[in-house]
């Protein structure tokens, strides 16, 4: 008789349970197919001047989690893709292949833990090609176009480039320049084509800025001092100057060893605001203390003489450190003055907002025209339950709201500037909304001039699509 292999031990931490955890249920439970379908039916009339495509990011596991599963970080990117050709519209669905779901497929489970529980899987399980690194790089959190590349992001790891078919190409690392990756939102100068980026990492240097040119070849990487390692999601790219938020958001490297809560908020370490010059060096960053809080997303910011004017969503703090029901984010401008080394902080709407969006091509510009994905229930965002869209109109301080039917949630709503126009007002707003009594999915086409109205047209998705996080229009 002979003595088989032994089956490679299951590692220590547990399977996560489904049923105990809201974002593996219902509107975000994972689909397990990838689709094509080339035409999907429309109700009302799709602009024929809207051609291109729609491409939306999201985690999406594809194996049972281990250890823990904490929404938006964890599960593998799955990017949708909704193609508009002179009124007709097709839908296509990928995973994100990364490096650590191949070995996963290999296994047939899960080998990675989640993001506050990260684990290093043995070398055998994750074979030669595997992700050695603790924390998975799912790759699901954004999907950006620059310098003719398509790139899958999350805060974790390298970008993974994807095919015009959403086939993954693989790891893009700018040709070696940048082994240790970017965070899910660089911002793309819509004058001159640059790409700014942040990587914020739990060894030193704790965070970094860089900038990839036009051509795609990174061309600048600044180290940032900070004393101890924060998760800086997002941040702002002035025509002059770069802003982040250091808030107590800090991830523990000692608890990590242990197998505990990587992330953890510092009660009373309090938030600073960080602005140094865009083409300037990481020690010329000037930083100024603020009311505690905690920032994922920015709307968007500018430079006004010598003042930095930042829009973003202000939360107490975040979602996944509250323990749920304790946060209502709210739409905040900031006000910065750079003489006075201080800043003043304005609420600016009541409504529970996340999701933050303009038109791309004001980033950096003073806008007048933002949009964020709304809450009635003040805790509803926690939970990823938005019921309508607004549209703000900074200049005349006014907003309109689009509310969906009960029942329907609404995802990030996308600007599509009208071709050839330069105004904010001319164009549709794309929402990607969920049914939750038929878990059905659609693609709401919203005329931006009269966003309260009924939509333009709706794409009726083929198939259900979680709920996800970030989208990009990419025109034909
Ligand atoms: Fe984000």
């Amino acid at each position: 008789m002979r003595m088989s292999q032994p089956a490679p031990q299951p590692p220590v931490i547990g399977l996560v349970d489904p049923a105990g955890n809201p974002f593996l249920q219902d509107q975000f439970a994972p689909v397990d197919e990838e689709i094509d379908v080339a035409d999907v039916r429309v109700e009302g009339r799709l602009p024929e001047e809207l051609n291109g495509s729609y491409l939306r990011n999201g985690p999406n596991p594809q194996f049972r989690p281990i250890g823990s599963y904490t929404h938006p970080f964890d599960g593998d990117g799955m990017v949708h893709m909704v193609t508009f050709d002179e009124g007709r519209a097709s839908y296509r669905n990928r995973w994100v292949l990364t490096r650590g779901l191949a070995a996963e497929r290999r296994a047939g489970r899960a080998l990675y833990g989640g993001m506050l529980t990260p684990f290093m899987p043995d070398a055998a399980s994750i074979g030669p090609d595997g992700d050695a690194n603790p924390f998975k790089n799912v790759a699901n959190t954004n999907v950006v176009r620059h310098a003719g590349r398509t790139l899958a992001l999350c805060d974790g790891g390298v970008p993974y480039e994807l095919g015009p078919d959403l086939s993954t190409i693989g790891e893009y690392d700018f040709n070696g320049d940048l082994p240790g990756g970017m965070t899910a939102h660089p911002k793309i100068d819509p004058v001159w084509d640059e790409l700014f980026f942040l990587r914020y990492d739990v060894v030193p240097p704790y965070l970094v800025y860089g900038v990839v040119g036009p051509k795609g070849r990174v061309t600048r990487i600044e180290p940032v001092d900070m004393p101890e390692p924060t998760l800086v999601h997002d941040f702002v790219v002035t025509e002059e100057h770069v802003v982040l938020f250091d808030c107590p958001a800090v991830f523990d490297s000692e608890a990590m060893q242990r197998g505990e809560q990587a992330l953890r908020w510092h009660e009373g370490r309090g938030t600073r605001i960080g602005v140094m010059p865009r083409e300037g060096t990481g020690d010329e960053m000037l930083w100024i203390p603020v009311d505690e809080c905690f920032v994922m997303h920015f709307l968007n910011g500018y430079t006004e003489n010598d003042t930095v004017v930042v829009d973003y969503v202000h939360r107490t703090r975040p979602d996944m450190l509250s323990g749920g029901r304790s946060d209502t984010p709210r739409l905040h401008r900031c006000v910065i003055d750079l003489s006075r080394r201080s800043a003043h902080d304005e609420l600016i709407d009541h409504r529970a907002v996340e999701f933050p969006r303009i038109d791309d091509r004001r980033a950096g510009l003073r806008h007048r025209v933002g949009y964020a994905a709304a809450a009635t229930d003040p805790f509803g965002v926690a939970e990823g339950i938005f019921d309508s869209v607004v549209r703000y109109d900074f200049e005349a301080g006014s907003s309109s709201e689009h509310r969906f039917q009960p029942g329907v949630i609404p995802g990030e709503p996308v600007f599509v500037p009208r071709p050839d126009r330069y105004s904010e007002h001319d164009g549709w707003v794309l929402v990607m909304t969920y049914d939750t009594q038929r878990h059905t999915s659609d693609l709401v086409v919203l005329d931006a001039a009269r966003f309260a109205s009924a939509p333009v047209a709706v794409v009726h998705l083929p198939v259900r699509v979680p709920m996800g996080l970030h989208g990009n229009w990419f025109p034909a």
